[in-house]
């Protein structure tokens, strides 16, 4: 394998050592020794160990903040951003699954996959929980492209087999072997993560769930991804395609689904009984505000969230979600709280986008902040970059009031540079 990155950043250091404990280093540096953080800290703790031949590079004046993580995105839906009118079910087969029919092509696919990958890249995120299509070569292809560019992704073909176009679903008996041979091929390699990805209820016979459960008996630490609970549409016919399944969540459940690392996206019409039991397996919510909006899905209850202690990410969710941006999805999130009187602040949104995200994905381990050890995927952010938000920020008090402005008012133009494991990406032009 060959060296990673050996250099030592100089600039506003800012993570999460807890959820409840922010540092923020003024002048800071930050030093990676191949391709993982060695030091960070004050330029006078920092500088007194710095051999003389690592290359400095000066950010002065610009934050650096660990990667972004988007918690819940979709590869294969980056031309249904942005289509009138529908809520989640309609938009569904007026626009996504006539989309993703598409990735049957594969050179259509990996062109759509690499302009995907570079808007997550270009918004400053640099590790998410992805689903591609249901077809196994579009999930090879997004586990290469992303190797390639050493994205630390999670991802994991696309089970439907009903409900849905005949192209787009599962042949009887597949889906077992599909999955075993993508996981045997990705799943740990690089970096690299399967999750066992149900699309949701609705889409999948109970016979594909129970394959999907075979093999997650035969992975125990192999978390799923899917969507629950966005719309009351969904709800009620999930209940009448499921009638012995005790609630929504348990049609997950009864095949042994759910636990850490697990990663349910929405949940805005659980019941108290679900709620309990998600918390009980540790699984993990994630909040889509920009596409709960969009489709008038509803408003999730974060504050129910933090009362059960659930691990908790924030997702795009493009193309239900209407950006990629991570910060403009926080300002969603705050939007939604507001609209229920709860309270969201810019540490909660960065936590959420850093080590939370990454405590929630179950990756905490490997990214999130920069500890010692954890592999150097950070964002160079500058705040100023728009001339509102220059003057918005000459009145800042202190870095909570330019972390809510950051939030509220930035978007990819903010996002300076983005580094994988020490290294620059290059993301103004699509390969
Ligand atoms: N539920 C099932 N499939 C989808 C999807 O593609 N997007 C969203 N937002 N919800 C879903
Ligand atoms: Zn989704």
């Amino acid at each position: 394998m060959k060296d990673l990155a050996t250099l030592c950043l100089k600039a506003d250091l800012l993570h999460f050592l807890s959820e409840t404990e922010m540092e923020f280093i003024p002048n800071g540096m930050l030093w990676i020794e191949n391709g993982n953080v060695k030091k960070m800290g004050t330029a006078e703790f920092v500088s007194k160990e710095l051999a003389s031949d690592v290359p400095i590079v000066d950010y002065t004046g610009k934050l650096i903040l660990p990667g972004f993580i988007d918690g819940h995105v979709h590869a294969v839906q980056t031309q249904a951003i942005a289509s009138y009118g529908k809520q989640l079910l309609d938009w569904l087969e007026s626009y996504t699954f006539p989309l993703e029919q598409k990735f049957e092509d594969p050179q259509f696919a990996r062109s759509a996959i690499r302009f995907f990958l570079n808007q997550l890249l270009k918004n400053g995120t640099t590790s998410a929980a992805i689903f591609p299509s249901r077809h196994a070569e579009t999930s090879a292809i997004l586990f290469e492209e992303a190797s390639e560019l050493n994205m630390r992704i999670l991802a994991g073909k696309t089970a439907m087999d009903r409900n849905a176009p005949q192209a787009l679903c599962d042949e009887t008996g597949s889906t077992y072997q599909e999955n075993s041979l993508l996981i045997n091929t990705y799943h740990q390699k690089n970096r690299l993560s399967y999750l066992i990805t149900p699309r949701f209820a609705i889409t999948s016979t109970p016979e594909q769930l129970s394959a999907l459960g075979k093999i997650k008996k035969e992975y125990p630490a192999m978390a799923m991804q899917t969507h629950i609970s966005e719309n009351k549409d969904e709800v009620s016919y999930t209940k009448k395609l499921f009638p012995k399944a005790k609630n929504y969540l348990d049609v997950y459940d009864r095949e042994g689904l759910l636990g850490k690392g697990t990663l349910l996206a929405h949940g805005i019409y659980l019941e108290e009984e679900e709620w309990s039991r998600i918390a009980e397996t540790q699984t993990s919510l994630v909040h889509c505000p920009t596409s709960n909006l969009f489709l008038g899905s509803g408003l999730f209850n974060i504050q129910k969230c933090r009362d059960y202690a659930i691990p908790l990410a924030l997702g795009s969710d493009v193309g239900g979600g209407i950006s990629f941006s991570m910060l403009k999805t926080a300002a969603e999130a705050y939007k939604v709280a507001a609209l229920q009187k709860m309270k969201f602040t810019a540490r909660d949104a960065f936590y959420l986008l850093t080590l939370g995200g990454a405590k929630a994905l179950n990756i905490d381990q490997f990214v999130g902040n920069f500890e010692t050890g954890k592999e150097a995927d950070f964002v160079i952010i500058d705040p100023n970059a728009s001339e509102l938000m220059q003057a918005r920020l000459a009145l800042a008090k202190d870095i909570d009031e330019l972390l809510f402005v950051l939030m509220i008012l930035g978007d990819e133009r903010n996002i300076e540079a983005v580094y994988l494991q020490g290294e620059k990406k290059s993301v103004n032009n699509h390969r």
